[in-house]
């Protein structure tokens, strides 16, 4: 059984939706997950003010060093300005011990991101994210077209080859749909049988 941790940052409650299907996909497809966030770190007035929101149900990750203990590890951003959030890059900004002594080397990983518009850069979070991974000597994995979900123009949908995501809506009020749910399970299962078979 693969141990998969999906590590995140949220400050609407996109990806802390989207994080919670990941860690059910993975558990639906026989494997264990854990949802930690990565801490806070905007100033405290800004927090006041923008109106962020942290999901007590999922604990801060213990650090850097909880990350080897896991065979897969699925990281999620909101896209900020086009790119990852400063959160979330800060967090990877402390594994310089991981990079160092090779902790993540050969384990598997993906990325999942949240926009408020379909063009707002999620692309570009996601490989921003991966980048990370593939620093860190991971196998990533994307979410394959075998997730038909993410095809067609019928309607609105999140979803890209290097991994999946939501639309928030330019007010935030948007929540991820069924095939965005769909998309979150299906990438959190695809990592965790990849993570299986790859195990030594
Ligand atoms: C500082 C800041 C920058 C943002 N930059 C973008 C952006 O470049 N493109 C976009 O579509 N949305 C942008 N957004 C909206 C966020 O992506 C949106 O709030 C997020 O996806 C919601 O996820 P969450 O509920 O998990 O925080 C930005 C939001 C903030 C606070």
């Amino acid at each position: 059984m693969a141990r998969i941790l999906v590590l995140y940052y949220s400050s609407y409650g996109h990806i802390a939706k989207m994080a919670d299907a990941i860690a059910e996909g993975v558990r639906e497809a026989g494997h264990e997950a854990d949802i930690r966030c990565v801490p806070e770190t905007a100033p405290p007035e800004v927090v006041k003010a923008a109106g962020f929101q942290r999901n007590e149900e999922h604990p801060e990750v213990d650090g850097p060093n909880a990350l080897p203990e896991y065979d897969g590890i699925i990281v999620g951003s909101p896209t900020r300005f086009g790119r990852m959030c400063s959160q979330m890059a800060s967090f990877w900004d402390t594994c310089g011990g991981l990079y160092a002594s090779g902790a993540l080397i050969g384990k598997v990983g993906a990325a999942f991101t949240s926009s408020n518009t379909q063009h707002g850069g999620q692309e570009v979070t996601l490989f921003s994210t991966i980048t990370n991974l593939f620093h860190m000597g991971m196998t990533v994995v994307g979410l394959d077209y075998g997730f038909t979900g993410q095809n067609g123009v019928d309607e609105v949908k999140g979803g890209a080859p290097y991994g999946a995501t939501t639309i928030a809506g330019m007010d935030g009020s948007r929540i991820p749909s069924h095939s965005e749910i769909d998309g979150a399970k299906y990438l959190g299962a695809r990592v965790a049988r990849t993570a299986a078979k790859l195990a030594d």
